[in-house]
């Protein structure tokens, strides 16, 4: 599994590997909205690290038959269900990462935005749940508009006086292993090979993909810069056209966030040497929140890597310069959101 979500580039900057071979299953994890479109194939995938004991399955309905299918599987964790607002604090107790792909997916012709008005709630609740039951885990927050559930969850931490914005997670992993894949797919690369780090955000042009600084290093015409770009900001209305109205991309996405899960997990069990992108709490620009690449530890986010912001290219640092409005509204709707509810 591990093998299959770690590029080779990545691979290679491993100075300091020192991960245990053998890893004991001894990591609590939690999926809040697990019987979803994302929850059930995450909730699958997460059920086959050898690094998980305990997989806790949390959904306001049909949970059950999920949590039963899934145990069957012959690998180490114990799968348990939970169901309705009375049973998340026992879903949560003692929990080391809470992953949240609970809400509302788009339809064509809608932007994530869109998604606001229920989601923010959902994401509050359950964030505030978290607070009160496992303030210390690592949280991970899939549920869209990300640009804004992730500002959302850092006030109501803060409102609970429990925020640790090392651990606080918005998922955009999805964004780099699709600009791995069609890189690899127009540059005729070996795809286990190639690591293009996504920076900004989560929704259109805040997606900024920085294929300069792709590895192994890779030269681009401007019409490829373009056209790749331009692919990679739309891809997830690509994947909610082809649905046709049965919701946005779930398959890809489960694989994307236990990646993530299993890069956090093997941070947590000591692995040295783990990077991944995310938007995080952020000083490396002027905005509060912003994606890239993050060390990970046993502590959470051990270090931003300033060094990844410089050296863009013209066509970067423009896109860059042109997606912060975009961003630092989304974030401030968040934040407006969360304060107004407190
Ligand atoms: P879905 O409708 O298939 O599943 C959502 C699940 O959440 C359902 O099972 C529902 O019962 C559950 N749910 C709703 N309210 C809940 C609550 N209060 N507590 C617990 N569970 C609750 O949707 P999906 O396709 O799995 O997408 C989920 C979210 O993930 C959407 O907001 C979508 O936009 C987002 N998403 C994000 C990314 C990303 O890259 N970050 C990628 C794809 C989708
Ligand atoms: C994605 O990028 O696939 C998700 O954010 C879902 C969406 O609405 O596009």
């Amino acid at each position: 599994l591990r093998a299959s979500f770690t590029s080779k580039a990545q691979k290679e900057n491993n100075q300091n590997f020192n991960y245990k071979l053998q890893p004991q299953a001894s990591y609590k994890v939690a999926v809040l909205g697990a019987a979803g479109g994302i929850g059930q194939p995450l909730s699958l995938l997460i059920k086959m690290s050898p690094l998980v004991s305990d997989l806790h399955l949390y959904d306001i309905a049909n949970v059950k038959g999920v949590a039963a299918d899934i145990s069957h599987c012959n690998t180490p964790s114990q799968v348990r269900d939970f169901t309705g607002a009375s049973d998340l604090a026992n879903c949560l107790n003692g929990v080391d990462v809470v992953v949240i792909p609970a809400g509302v997916p788009r339809k064509p012709g809608m932007t994530r935005d869109d998604l606001f008005n229920i989601n923010a709630g959902i994401v509050r609740d359950l964030v505030s749940a978290v607070a009160d039951n496992c303030p210390d885990a690592f949280i991970q927050i899939i549920s869209n508009p990300v640009n804004s559930t992730v500002p959302i969850a850092a006030e109501v931490l803060k409102q609970k006086g429990v925020y640790d914005p090392k651990k606080l997670f918005g998922v955009t992993t999805l964004d780099v292993v699709r600009a791995n894949t069609f890189v690899a797919q127009r540059k005729n690369l070996k795809l286990i090979d190639v690591d293009v780090p996504v920076v900004g955000g989560h929704a259109g042009i805040t997606i900024l993909p920085l294929l300069s600084k792709t590895r192994p290093s890779a030269s681009f015409t401007d019409e490829e810069v373009e056209e790749l770009t331009v692919r990679i900001q739309n891809a997830g209305t690509e994947v909610v056209e082809a649905k046709a109205g049965a919701g946005s991309a779930t398959l890809s996405m489960a694989y994307a966030a236990a990646r993530f899960v299993e890069s956090s997990l093997r941070a947590l069990d000591g692995d040295g040497d783990v990077y991944e992108c995310s938007f995080v709490q952020s000083d490396l620009t002027d905005l509060p929140f912003f994606a890239s690449r993050v060390k990970l530890g046993r502590k959470g986010i051990e270090a931003l890597i300033p060094s990844d912001l410089q050296g863009l290219s013209d066509y970067e640092q423009k896109a860059l310069e042109a997606l912060k409005p975009e961003l630092q509204a989304s974030i401030e709707k968040g934040i407006a959101f969360a304060q107004k509810q407190a």
